[in-house]
């Protein structure tokens, strides 16, 4: 297979293309990253000289160099990772949320139409669903409402309908995945668990917004690149694939989980304001993708958060390295009660 992997220099994209290329070693993967403040080319260390992977710089807002790429390389199969992805950074601007995850995954769609493409994986996630409350036991199915509430989520849900009707109007074979929160190597540490990681580390103060006790649907990484082979693979166009862990934790659960595995105290936890629009919690109905496609998450979250601690406190340079000035910046305007 030919693959044009988007956003594979961020935190599921590079993930996603060293499964690839350990599993199927002689595909092409060309890998197109903006190199955001959340691309990272270190994150593709080993295999960067590789015959069969290729790095271009650059947009899926630029229509014309997608069509390029999947002509010149002969692409059969469209993996769109590449988005802003953090909910805060929405809230602070909103803008650069519309032009990469609407207006770009509109033109990667057109390029992707124009070069007849086999597969086209657009990579979503179940904020698009909007918020479930702590007291009923309702998770989110495939063909939940889309009830999108923070403009990160809006953007998503905006680029999925336009995925969609790619699919209904030109008959574009389009695949929509909705998974829930990951973790693992590779996570720039500004989402919740990485960041937690890195400040204990250093004994710097855990920020948690509001009562610490909103709920995520936690997956490993790798358990998301396997759920999106199958996709890939076995997967039905037109169809929506809700990818989650089986593993719902309130954040304050999951932050005592890192202070325990690192052996730090409970009282670098500060509490601070919360987020606005903050959802109470998400839970994924995967039975779809386990029924049809047989696939299901293998790593627990115990053993997979130790790894992942195990892996920050391997690789400390590398979350130093890219938590560079502007982030620096970004930080203290969004925790400076911390
Ligand atoms: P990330 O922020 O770590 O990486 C995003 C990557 O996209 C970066 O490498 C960045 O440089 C690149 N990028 C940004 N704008 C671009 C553009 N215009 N053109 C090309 N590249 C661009 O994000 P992530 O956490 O790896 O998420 C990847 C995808 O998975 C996103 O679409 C996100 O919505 C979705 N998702 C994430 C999670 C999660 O828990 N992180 C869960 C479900 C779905
Ligand atoms: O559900 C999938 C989504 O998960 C993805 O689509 C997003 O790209 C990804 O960023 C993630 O969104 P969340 O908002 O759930 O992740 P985040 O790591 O930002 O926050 C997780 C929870 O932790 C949330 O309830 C907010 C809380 N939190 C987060 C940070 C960064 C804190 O309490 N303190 C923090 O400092």
């Amino acid at each position: 297979m030919n693959l044009l992997i988007t956003g594979g220099c961020g935190f599921i994209g590079s993930n996603f293309i060293h499964y690839w290329l350990a599993t199927r070693p002689t595909d092409t993967v060309v890998n197109l990253d903006a190199l955001t403040y959340a691309g990272n080319l270190e994150n593709l260390k080993g295999i960067d000289n590789r015959a069969e992977y290729h790095f271009v710089k650059g947009s899926i807002c630029d229509r014309d160099l997608t069509a390029d790429l999947m002509r010149a390389h002969a692409i059969d199969t469209v993996v769109n990772f590449a988005a802003e992805s953090h909910v805060d950074r929405s809230i602070m601007d909103s803008a650069p949320f519309v032009m990469t995850n609407v207006v770009g995954t509109q033109r990667l769609l057109d390029a992707a139409l124009q070069s007849g493409v086999r597969r086209f994986i657009q990579i979503s996630t179940d904020e698009v669903y909007g918020a479930l409350s702590l007291e009923s036991a309702e998770r989110f199915g495939a063909d939940s409402p889309l009830q999108p509430n923070s403009p990160y989520a809006a953007a998503k849900a905006a680029a999925d309908l336009l995925a969609r009707s790619y699919f209904r109007t030109f008959g574009l074979p389009v695949l929509i995945t909705r998974c829930s929160n990951n973790y693992g190597p590779y996570q720039f540490p500004e989402k919740l668990i990485p960041l937690m990681i890195v400040n204990a580390m250093k004994d710097e103060p855990l920020p948690v917004y509001g009562d610490g006790q909103h709920v995520r649907d936690w997956i490993h990484v790798r358990d998301h690149c396997e759920a999106l082979d199958a996709v890939i693979h076995r997967g039905h166009p037109g169809e929506v694939y809700n990818i989650g862990g089986g593993n719902e934790r309130p954040n304050l659960e999951v932050i005592h989980m890192i202070l325990d595995l690192l052996d730090k105290p409970r009282s670098l936890i500060r509490f601070v304001k919360d987020r606005p629009g903050h959802d109470r919690r998400y839970a994924i109905d995967s039975g779809k993708i386990q029924r049809e496609l047989e696939w299901r998450p293998k790593t627990g979250f115990r053993d997979g958060l130790k790894a992942t601690v195990d892996w920050y406190r391997e690789n400390h340079g590398w979350a130093e390295r890219i938590v560079s000035g502007e982030y620096q910046d970004y930080y203290r305007r969004q925790y400076g009660n911390a």
